[in-house]
């Protein structure tokens, strides 16, 4: 698998492109006025030197005149400076308002996140509760359609920032932000949490998926299924079931078509589908998985997932519930 794009510089949409293009300009206008600043002092710095060698008991300024026209020239550079910074203000403004203002359409995807210490949850509404998809930490989207955002947070403060996507906005508990991503270019891309939020602020990436409507629309659509209970004949992920359902695990965790219907945590009911664990903090495989349920906080210190102790037999069959997940 190619490497998640992530980068402000790597746009992939027409949010992104509006910050690259606003990058592009205050780069070089920077770059102008850096060299400009060093060309003067190198000049100046030889000029007086070998004023010096030529005179070196002689008065700095030779007359009147001479220092008039330097006064205007500091005035000139003041004010070039002034208007320089206008004209960046104004061009931020600009790109403020434009990534700012809501684009409509009725075809919009419509997506809910939410922050959460230390996940994020991802929820894709239907006009009947029950068929209300959930997920956690990816969040896929079709390529070239308008995607809402409604950004809402429930204990603590997260920014969602996807470089090559969007600028960031941040998640406030109490109020509720929107803004709007297209992703034009199919792909998959990392976020990450851009507001020091506590002990996991370096262990909040998100990833984005950009995939055709089609995929799209087949990945919402089996997310909107209930889980896929164990065949009888799968005894050791029927076992898995079991140990799930008689745990702590349902405390927090919600498995779509079982009794688990917790919500501190992650929904778990497509959890094999998911490509990392713990906010991308490690890859969704049996061994990591297997650590994770023994001993999340050491993964990921801060993590509110408890370490769970079970017989070797049991955790073996709960990490192939888990993994069957799909
Ligand atoms: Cu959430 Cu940093």
């Amino acid at each position: 698998m190619t490497a998640p794009r992530m980068s402000v510089l790597d746009p992939a949409g027409p949010q992104a492109a509006e910050i690259k293009w606003l990058w592009d300009i205050f780069l070089g206008v920077s770059i102008v006025v850096w060299v400009l600043v060093v060309g003067f002092l190198v000049t100046a710095a030889i000029v007086a030197r070998r004023a010096r060698k030529r005179d070196p008991e002689g008065p700095l300024t030779k007359s009147l005149a001479t220092d008039k026209r330097r006064a205007q020239v500091v005035l000139v550079a003041g004010l070039a400076t002034v208007a320089t910074l206008l004209v960046l203000l104004v061009l931020s403004i600009h790109s403020g308002d434009t990534l700012a203002a809501l684009e409509d359409d009725p075809e919009a995807v419509h997506v809910r996140i939410v922050a959460h210490q230390w996940w994020w949850e991802i929820e894709y509404e239907h006009d009947e509760p029950t068929r209300s998809a959930g997920t956690a930490n990816e969040l896929h989207v079709p390529v070239g359609k308008l995607v809402h955002l409604e950004l809402l947070s429930g204990d603590v403060i997260h920014s969602f920032w996807v470089p090559s996507v969007h600028g960031k906005r941040d998640l406030i508990p109490g109020r509720t932000n929107r803004t709007w991503i297209r992703i034009d270019e199919p792909g998959v891309y990392r976020g990450q949490c851009a507001e020091f939020c506590g002990l996991e602020h370096a262990k909040m990436s998100l990833t984005v998926i950009a995939e055709s409507p089609e995929q799209f629309d087949a990945w919402l659509k089996h997310q909107r299924e209930p889980a896929q209970v164990p065949s009888p004949t799968d005894a050791v992920r029927s076992r898995g079931m079991q140990v799930f359902n008689g745990g702590p695990c349902v405390l927090c965790h919600t498995i779509a078509g079982t009794t688990a219907g917790g919500r501190l945590g992650p929904d778990l009911t497509h959890f094999a589908s998911r490509a990392t664990i713990g906010a991308g903090t490690v890859p969704n495989t049996v061994g990591h998985l297997t650590g994770w349920v023994i001993d999340a906080p050491s993964i990921k210190p801060g993590v509110h997932m408890p370490s769970i102790q079970l017989p070797a037999d049991d955790l073996h069959a709960l990490v192939a519930y888990l993994g069957g997940l799909q």
